[in-house]
Parts: C-alpha cells; structure tokens; sequence
C-alpha cells in the first residue's frame, strides 16, 4: 500500500462500498469482449434507454464485463449501455476522485441525484462517443445515483467533483443526452470538426490497447 503525496492511503470503492483492494485491470474487463463504441448522430445516443427488467441473466452479466473491456482499451472512465449499441438504463464506472480514491462498479436503473444546483464547477469534460476533443463545462458540485446492480442488490454512488461529474455525465447518457447538448451550437460545431480531425487516431489508439490486452479489437466505419 502506497501513500498519496498528502501521506493519505488512497481507498477504493467497489459498487459504493470500501473494499481492501480491487485489481487495476478489473476482472470484468479481464473477461469482456471490447465492443463498438457508438458515435455521436447514431439513434440510439440520442433518445432515453429502458428500464433493466430482468436481473441476474447471464446475458446483463457479461453485457457488464464487455462494458468494462470497451471503456478500458477506449481509456475511458464510464461507459453508458447505449454507447455499445444497447438501450438499457445500464452505465460501468472506473475512476480516480479528486482525493485520489478510486470508485469503481456499475449500476443498472440509476436515479440521479445532484446536489445544490447554485453549487457548480467548470472542468474540461469529453466523450468516448465524441473522440477527441473536451470542452469545460459547468455542472453541480455534488451528485449521488441510486440504483441497483445486475443481480438487483441496491447500490449508492455519491460523491463530489470528478466522481459526481462522471455520474451526471453518464445518467444523461441514458436519458439520451450528450456534454455536447448542454454547450453552445457553436461550441458543439467546433466539437465536432475537432473530432473528425482526431477521430482517426483515437480509433487506432483503441486498436492497439484492444490487441495488447489479447483481445479483438472492435471494427469502426471509416467516417461517422
Ligand atoms: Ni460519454
């Protein structure tokens, strides 16, 4: 066990809850098969996911462990069911907090919380269904989500800064909503032109993590 430059012993969270240790490359990443990751203008981005209905199917389970694969070879921190193609109200999360604690897990059918809406911070924030550019963005401090995991057991994210801007972040995912629906028209123009410029490399990058993992990398169209 190290300690942060504060001499803090960094926790770790597995669905909310501490736990001692969890490996860095995730088991469920381990297992996984890495998917497609869906690009902004695709359909099923931009309207609301449904409600999980059936717990503890083989089918959610490894539908979570290829969630986790996709967002580990993209280096990505979340990952929404419908960024693999998938209308569930389902989203896998890995991530370091602003006190250096790493969260980790996924939650099925997440009601948002978000804390004192006059409470807002501005911080760069990006997509893996936009790759390439970030843009800063306001959003309430504090957030917290509800929900339950794949076999229907509660779970209880909450948190501040990073970790409550990735959870906001990911249930509009499943409303149908991208960062880029909360800037400017003219923001998101330049969002977009900065993608097709970068798309190309972040692909190979994808690529190229997906075969060192041992895994098949996922096949993406030449141009969204
Ligand atoms: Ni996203």
């Amino acid at each position: 066990m190290t300690t942060d430059a504060e001499g803090r012993i960094p926790r770790t969270f597995l669905q909310g809850m501490p736990v001692e240790d969890y490996p860095d490359l995730p088991p469920e990443a381990l297992r996984g098969r890495v998917l497609r990751i869906t690009e902004v203008g695709e359909e099923v981005l931009h309207r609301p996911c449904r409600d999980v209905e059936t717990f503890g199917a083989p089918e959610l389970v490894a539908l979570v462990d290829d969630m986790f694969a996709t967002m580990t070879v993209a280096e990505g921190v979340g990952l929404a069911a419908n960024q693999v193609g998938v209308d569930l109200r389902l989203f896998v999360y890995d991530l370091t907090d602003d006190d250096g604690d790493r969260h980790v897990g996924h939650v099925a059918n997440p009601v948002l919380e978000i804390g004192p809406v006059d409470d807002t911070e501005e911080l760069d924030e990006g997509c893996l269904s936009v790759p390439g550019p970030a843009r800063e963005l306001f959003r309430p401090v504090r957030a917290a989500v509800t929900g339950v995991d794949v076999h229907g057991r509660p779970v209880r994210v909450e948190g501040e800064g990073y970790l409550a801007r990735a959870l906001q972040h990911e249930v509009g995912h499943l409303d149908g909503l991208l960062y880029l629906d909360l800037l400017s028209k003219r923001a998101r123009k330049a969002v977009l032109a900065e993608m097709s410029e970068a798309r190309r490399g972040v692909l190979d990058r994808r690529r190229e993590l997906a075969l060192a993992l041992g895994k098949e990398p996922a096949l993406y169209p030449p141009a969204s």
